[in-house]
C-alpha cells in the first residue's frame, strides 16, 4: 500500500507557490470593508508549498482516482458509461462557455435552439408531449415529477389524494422525493417473478390514490411485463404514474414509458445520455410529462414560433421555477451531442448492446453466485453472496474489495434490500468483449478464492492506496478537514 502525504505534511516555513502582482493601487483600510466581527483573528493555517510541490502533490493524487477512463466500472442502476470527449468538446464550445445566463434572449438564440430540440427529441424518445430540462439531478426531477402530480391533483381539487405506492425495490429516492413534495408513501409487494404484484396493488386503488412511482426495467433489472395492466389500474382508479427513468438505457428505440402508460418521466442525462457523473455531480434530470401535465410546466417554458426562440413566463397553471436559470447547460450540451451523434438507429444499438452484455455476464457468474431472479435481465441484474457467506463467512462487501484489488471498481451493493448479500451488475454498452471475459474470469477466481482462501479476501483490497476502512465509522464520523490538533 503506497502512503500519499497530505500537503499539510509538506509544508514547511516560508516556501511559496505564488506571488501577488505589487499592489499598484493605494491598500484598503481593512475596517472601512468589513466589520470588526467578521475579520479573522488568528491567521489562516494554510501548507505553505512551491508551485512545483502542489503540482506534483495533485498529479499524484488524480492518479489514484478510479473512473470510468481508467477501468471499467459496473456499478448497477448507476450506469457508469464511457463519456465521449467529443461530448467535451462540444461542451467547450466558446460560443456555450462564454454566454452569461442572464443575457436577453435575442442573443441566446444557439442555446435555446438546443434546449428545444433537446426537450423535443427526449419528448418523442419517451413518448411524452414536452418537458422541462431544468431539474440538477434524477432526484430533483423526482421531486419535480411529484410536484406535477400535486398540481395537477391541486388544479382538479382532488385534494385527498395524497398516496404514493413505491415498488420494495424502488431507488431511495423515489420514497424520499414524495415525500418531500407532500404525499404518503405505501409500499407495493413484488411477486415472486421480482415485479409488481398486482394482487397487492389491488388494495390501494381508491380515490386517495396520487399515482405510483416506477421504474421500468426495475431494479433487479428485470422488465414489469404486467406494465399495462398496471397502468390501466391506476389511471382507473384516478392515479398518474410517473417513470424513473434512470434505467431509461434499457429501452432507447424499443420501447417509450407513454406507450406504458406513464404522465410523467424523468431521464438522468448523466447516465443513459453519456454525461460525465460520479460523487455527487454534475448531472441533469429533465422531466417530460403527457399533454394533460404540460400546463404546469416549469417557468420558463422554451417556445419557438417558428422564427425565433423565446422563454415564456406566459403560463397561470406552471409550477414556477424548479431551478435558479436553466439547468446543468454544460450537461445539456453533452447529452444534446450525444443524440445527435449516436442518431436514432445507435441509441436503439446502445440499448441492444446493454442487454446483451448483461445477459452475457449474468449467464456466464450464475454459475459461481446465486442469481435469485433466474430469468432474462435488461440491462443489469442482481446477483447475491449469500451462499459463499453461508459456506465460507465471505460477504457481498468481501468480493466488492477483492474486485478492487483486480482494479476493477466493484457493482452495486446491498441493494436493493429485497436481496440479501446483493451485487447488482451493469456492464453497460461501452466494455469490449474482452473485458466482459476478464470480469467474468475475475469473479470467477474471486469466488474460488472464497472457499479456498477467504482470509485473503477478508483483508482485501491490499493493492489499493488505501486498505480496508472502517465504513461505519467512517459514515457516522467523517473527518473531511485537515485540523492541526488532531495530528
Ligand atoms: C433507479 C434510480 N432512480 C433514481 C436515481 C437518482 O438519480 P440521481 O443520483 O441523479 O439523483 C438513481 C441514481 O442512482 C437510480 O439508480
Amino acid at each position: 500500500m503506497t502512503y500519499t502525504s497530505l500537503i499539510f505534511e509538506k509544508s514547511s516555513p516560508e516556501r511559496q507557490g505564488y506571488q501577488f502582482p505589487r499592489l499598484d493601487v493605494e491598500a484598503l483600510d481593512i475596517n472601512q470593508i468589513l466589520p470588526k466581527s467578521l475579520q479573522r483573528t488568528s491567521t489562516p493555517i494554510l501548507p505553505e508549498v512551491s508551485e512545483v510541490e502542489v503540482v506534483r502533490h495533485y498529479s499524484n493524487l488524480s492518479l489514484k482516482c478510479f473512473s470510468v477512463d481508467t477501468g471499467s466500472y459496473p456499478l448497477g442502476s448507476c450506469t457508469m458509461k464511457y463519456n465521449p470527449k467529443i461530448n467535451e468538446d462540444a461542451a467547450a464550445l466558446p460560443g456555450f462557455t462564454e454566454l452569461h445566463p442572464l443575457q436577453s434572449v435575442d442573443t441566446i438564440q444557439g442555446i435555446l435552439k438546443l434546449q428545444y430540440e433537446l426537450i423535443d427529441r427526449l419528448s418523442k424518445m419517451t413518448g411524452m408531449k414536452w418537458g422541462t430540462l431544468q431539474p440538477f439531478a434524477g432526484a430533483h426531477g423526482e421531486y419535480t415529477g411529484m410536484k406535477f402530480f400535486k398540481s395537477y391533483f391541486d388544479k382538479m381539487g382532488d385534494t385527498k389524494r395524497k398516496r404514493i405506492l413505491v415498488p420494495t425495490a424502488s431507488h431511495g429516492t423515489n420514497p424520499a422525493s414524495a415525500h418531500m413534495a407532500g404525499f404518503d408513501v405505501v409500499e407495493v409487494a413484488a411477486n415472486e417473478n421480482g415485479q409488481v404484484s398486482l394482487a397487492d396493488l389491488e388494495q390501494y386503488l381508491d380515490d386517495e390514490l396520487a399515482g405510483i412511482m416506477l421504474t421500468n426495467p426495475n431494479t433487479l433489472g428485470i422488465f414489469e411485463e404486467d406494465i399495462l395492466q398496471v397502468s390501466h389500474k391506476i389511471h382507473d382508479a384516478g392515479g398518474l404514474l410517473y417513470y424513473d427513468g434512470a434505467n431509461f438505457n434499457a429501452i432507447m428505440g424499443k420501447t417509450r414509458p407513454g406507450d406504458m402508460g406513464f404522465d410523467v418521466i424523468h431521464l438522468n442525462l448523466h447516465k443513459t445520455f453519456a454525461t460525465p457523473h460520479g460523487g455527487g455531480g454534475p448531472g441533469a434530470g429533465p422531466v417530460l410529462v403527457a399533454e394533460r401535465l404540460v400546463p404546469f410546466i416549469p417557468q420558463p417554458d422554451i417556445t419557438f414560433d417558428g422564427v425565433s426562440y423565446d422563454l415564456s413566463y406566459d403560463n397561470p397553471d406552471s409550477m414556477g421555477r424548479v431551478s435558479g436559470f436553466f439547468g446543468n447547460i454544460g450537461v445539456l450540451i453533452r447529452a444534446y451531442t450525444y443524440v445527435i451523434v449516436m442518431g436514432c438507429n445507435g441509441l436503439q444499438e446502445a440499448s441492444e448492446h446493454a442487454v446483451l452484455f448483461a445477459n452475457y455476464l449474468r449467464v456466464a457468474l450464475k454459475e459461481d453466485y446465486l442469481l435469485p431472479y433466474d430469468t432474462i435481465c435488461k440491462h443489469e441484474f442482481v446477483i447475491s453472496a449469500s451462499e459463499i457467506k453461508e459456506k465460507y463467512g465471505i460477504s457481498a462487501m468481501d468480493i466488492a474489495k477483492g474486485l478492487l484489488d483486480e482494479g476493477i471498481h466493484p457493482p452495486t451493493m446491498y441493494f436493493p434490500l429485497i436481496v440479501p448479500e446483493a451485487l447488482m451488475i451493469e456492464p453497460t454498452e461501452t466494455e469490449s468483449l474482452a473485458e466482459l471475459d476478464h470480469f467474468i474470469e475475475v469473479m470467477k477466481a474471486l469466488a474460488k478464492k472464497a472457499a479456498d482462501d477467504p482470509q485473503s479476501l477478508h483483508e482485501a483490497p491490499i493493492n489499493t492506496p488505501i486498505g480496508r476502512v472502517d465504513e461505519v465509522l467512517a459514515a457516522r464520523k467523517p473527518k473531511v478537514r485537515w485540523c492541526p490538533q488532531e495530528n
